[in-house]
């Protein structure tokens, strides 16, 4: 095989590679949201319990951290936060803050 075809074969499967990377974590943030969803309408509309849609990745990422460290007391987030990785508060809070754009 030439070089140069090896090579572009080469930055094929990494380009592969990242973009099911890239998808298989929109998967995750999509499904975590979804159990968001049970409480946070996801379309923006507000009920009693405030709207996470239009809050933006960090604050989203800095609040789901607050509430799992306590320093944000409520004990259903702080529940819910408890359950989430770092990895997943990061692609939780990049799909939610994702909608309603
Ligand atoms: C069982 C119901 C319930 C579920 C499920 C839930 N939340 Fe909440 N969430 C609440 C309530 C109630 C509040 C208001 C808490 C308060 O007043 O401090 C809240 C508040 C928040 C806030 C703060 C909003 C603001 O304006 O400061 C964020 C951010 C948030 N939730 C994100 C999430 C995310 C992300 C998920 C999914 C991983 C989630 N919540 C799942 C009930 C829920």
């Amino acid at each position: 095989m030439r070089p140069v075809a090896r090579s572009a074969i080469a930055a094929g499967l990494v380009l592969l590679v990242s973009q099911s990377g890239a998808a298989e974590e929109a998967d995750q943030g999509a499904q975590l949201a979804s159990t968001c969803a049970s409480c946070h309408r996801l379309d923006g509309g507000g009920t009693i319990i405030p709207s996470i849609i239009g809050l933006g990745e960090e604050r989203l990422t800095n609040a789901l951290l607050a509430y799992r460290a306590s320093q944000s007391p409520n004990h259903i987030m702080h529940a819910i936060a408890l359950s989430l990785n770092d990895e997943e508060i990061a692609s939780v809070a990049r799909y939610v803050a994702a909608q309603g754009k």
